[in-house]
């Protein structure tokens, strides 16, 4: 039985309590966007060059609160900067997500 993942996305001022599995999803930018239907929001489709599936997140633990490849690049591009701003192609749905509030922030 995969491991179920609970987390709470805030978007567009709503807040949207979504149960994903690990497996589901690549990563959370496509959680995001299947789910809650965003617009502009991951515009590369996950190459972490474009910049525009932002989000901010507290609490990623171990491996997952590491910058992945393009990442300090593409964000030092972006107006967007502090130590909970991620790219939300750049980290897999896991575990590590259990529990947390991602809030979208885009581009
Ligand atoms: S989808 Fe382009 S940087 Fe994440």
């Amino acid at each position: 039985m995969p491991l179920k993942i609970c987390l709470t996305v805030l978007y567009d001022s709503e807040e949207h309590y979504i149960q994903t599995f690990q497996g589901e999803y690549r990563d959370l930018k496509c959680l995001i966007a299947d789910r809650l239907f965003t617009e502009n929001f991951g515009d590369c489709g996950g190459m972490g060059r474009c910049g525009t599936c932002i989000v901010e997140i507290e609490g990623l633990r171990a491996s997952a609160a590491a910058l992945k490849r393009n990442e300090s690049t593409t964000l030092g591009r972006s107006a967007q900067n502090g130590q909970n701003i991620r790219l939300a192609c750049q980290i897999p749905v896991d575990d590590s997500l259990s529990n947390l509030i991602i809030k979208v922030i885009g581009s």
